[in-house]
């Protein structure tokens, strides 16, 4: 009589815990896929794409420094695995050479500052809170420039999410790129910028925020805040912008890596500004700015 209650308990038991599995299964797979479906509001901005030849230099400089070409979307804008984590996810960055002549001018310019694609649905990892700064004049450039590469073969497109990832999409851990926009900010690139610190804000603020945050104050155990720079003289900091050596000669990873592919297409007149710019807000104190 009591073995049998035993087995009985036993049995519901793991009847039940099943179907809280199953349901918790459920959740995190349609939530996650809410996430990844929903349709996203975004303007479709008209943007006047030149086509001359310097602007399209000027649009290679902007592609290299922001990270599109010969960064994250690989040497070539061919693509290139961005996430290869069992568990997590599958992502490629996808192949901007066969992708770009499927969208029109507004409907980019939309993917770039707001993270929407073209259905509508998010972009992942996309740093669009950076690229929302962009001015007109960099936009325009950038899409003439990325319009004007030959078409290339790449890896083959993945975006697959594991239960890891998918909870992490649920809860917010891992933030959409249209998600990740605050709207309510003024667009740096739309301010005037006539002095140094002006122009050197707005090269910050669509160059670091990638890896020091929407209001560079760095990522806690990833990237210093770069009230840093306090500790940078200007010769330090332009060794640093040119060839990737931090202060005293240090090999510091990534940034190095950036220092030597990416702000090398900034003017020695940039690279003071940028410098102008991060100084004073050392003196005046960082903040959303
Ligand atoms: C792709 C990511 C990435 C981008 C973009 C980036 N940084 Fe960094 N940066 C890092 C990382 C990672 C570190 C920490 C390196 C370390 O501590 O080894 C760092 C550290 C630094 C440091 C401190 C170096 C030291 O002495 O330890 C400075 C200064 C700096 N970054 C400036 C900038 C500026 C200015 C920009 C924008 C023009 C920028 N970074 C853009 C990733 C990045």
């Amino acid at each position: 009589m009591r073995a049998h209650f035993w087995r009985r308990a036993a049995a519901w038991t793991a009847g039940g815990l099943l179907a809280v599995a199953v349901v918790a299964a459920g959740v995190l797979f349609l939530g996650s896929e809410y996430v990844l479906r929903r349709h996203h509001e975004a303007p479709l901005e008209a943007v006047r794409v030149p086509a001359d030849a310097a602007a399209r230099e000027q649009g290679r400089l902007r592609a290299r420094l922001v990270g599109c070409y010969n960064g994250c979307h690989g040497p070539e804008a061919e693509g290139k695995t961005w996430v290869d984590e069992p568990g997590l996810a599958h992502i490629t960055a996808p192949n901007l050479t066969r992708l770009i002549p499927q969208y029109t001018d507004a409907e980019l310019a939309r993917l770039l500052r707001y993270g929407v694609r073209r259905d509508g649905t998010t972009a992942i990892d996309m740093p669009s809170y950076m690229f929302y700064h962009l001015s007109e004049g960099d936009l325009g450039a950038l899409i003439a420039f990325m319009r004007s590469l030959p078409a290339r073969e790449g890896p083959k497109r993945e975006r697959t999410f594991s239960w890891k990832g998918r909870l992490e999409l649920l809860i917010g851990e891992w933030p959409t790129s249209a998600g990740d926009v605050d709207r309510s900010r003024q667009r740096v690139g739309a301010q005037p910028a006539t002095t140094s610190t002006e122009r050197g804000r707005y090269i910050a603020m669509i160059t670091c925020p990638e890896c020091h945050g929407p209001d560079l104050e760095g990522y806690p155990g990833d990237t210093p805040p770069l009230l840093i720079v306090a500790a940078y003289s200007f010769e330090e900091f332009t060794t640093l912008m040119r060839t990737g050596v931090a202060k005293g000669g240090r090999d510091a990873g990534l940034m190095s890596y950036i220092g030597r592919t990416r702000t090398p297409t900034l003017t020695d007149q940039e690279v003071a500004d940028l410098y102008a710019f991060l100084r004073s807000r050392v003196t005046t104190g960082p903040g959303p700015r």
